[in-house]
């Protein structure tokens, strides 16, 4: 999923933007904290979290460094600086996370000053993302790691059994974030990912994909995601235009809720996601 604006509209098919940003961080949650802690980030070690979006990521990194650990979260977008430091007031990590307004691609921290860098879902939108990653780099500590995180390099499986449909609205997606993305689209730029990185300079470069799959019967917050945000944003009617009558009467038939055959009403149901870490050493590093 996409911001598809530096400022995006507060409401883009009916969800404030923040609200569909926790809710694709929610709906990976497990998988997401499995793969966190696989990563085995040193306790008490030091972080950056570049697009920090509402500050859930950092809210898990720092858990899982401790309570000795320390996050700087940055976003270039103030109005994400201030849902994160709204979120991270009701939680017990906020004393271990500054947040702050910054533009990953200019970084103002010193040489070699974190142990790690976060960035998820942020680095497919940004068009010199082989100067970016060497700004990370820069900041980087003998020894540190870069952890790009983007999702549905994989595409994903949300209408199962309808593939040319469902193709086809991804088809249409893509070229939605055509004005965004330019000449190479965001599914592109993130299968892209380790490209760039060595492009970068970077090497001993792991990738890592999750799948997280949810079958009926859903818990609300796949119900919520699947339904309003991949259906009736990602889907919804700004797509209608790149879409063939047909194409779009069988969307609505098997995503519109109150539709008699939407398919997350059937018993059968279930879907597939995945997100992919992307995990490169410093150079130089031991
Ligand atoms: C799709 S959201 C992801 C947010 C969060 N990392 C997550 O995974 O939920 C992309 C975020 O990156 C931020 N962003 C985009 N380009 C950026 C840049 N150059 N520097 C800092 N933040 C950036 C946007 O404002 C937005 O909050």
């Amino acid at each position: 999923m996409s911001e598809h604006h530096t400022h995006a509209p507060a409401a883009e098919g009916g969800l404030p933007y923040p609200m569909t940003l926790e809710l694709m961080n929610r709906f990976q949650e497990p998988e997401v904290l499995a793969a966190i802690a696989d990563l085995q980030l040193p306790e008490g070690s030091h972080g950056l979290d570049v697009g920090c979006g509402v500050g859930l990521y950092a809210q898990w990194l720092a858990d899982a460094i401790g309570p000795d650990g320390h996050i700087l979260a940055i976003d270039h977008n103030p109005e994400r600086v201030q849902d994160t430091v709204q979120r991270l007031q009701r939680t017990s990590v906020a004393d271990r996370i500054t947040v702050q307004e910054g533009n990953g691609t200019d970084l103002t921290l010193p040489d070699k000053h974190v142990d790690w860098v976060w960035c998820a879902d942020v680095l497919h939108h940004i068009d010199d993302a082989v100067g970016t990653l060497r700004e990370f780099q820069r900041v980087l500590r003998p020894g540190g790691c870069i952890v790009i995180k983007e999702s549905q390099v994989l595409p994903s499986l949300f209408l199962p059994g309808y593939l040319d449909l469902e193709r086809e609205l991804q088809r249409a997606e893509i070229q939605f974030q055509h004005a965004e993305a330019g000449p190479r689209s965001f599914q592109e730029r993130r299968q892209r990912t380790c490209q760039t990185m060595c492009e970068a300079g970077l090497s001993h470069i792991t990738v890592r994909t999750s799948v997280v799959q949810r079958q009926v019967p859903l818990d609300p917050v796949a119900q919520q995601y699947i339904q309003q945000v991949i259906f009736d944003r990602n889907w919804g009617p700004r797509l209608r235009p790149l879409l063939s009558d047909a194409d779009w009467e069988r969307r609505s038939a098997l995503c519109e809720p109150d539709s008699p055959e939407s398919i997350l009403a059937r018993s059968d149901y279930y879907c597939m996601y995945s997100f992919t870490f992307f995990i490169a050493r410093a150079v130089g590093s031991s």
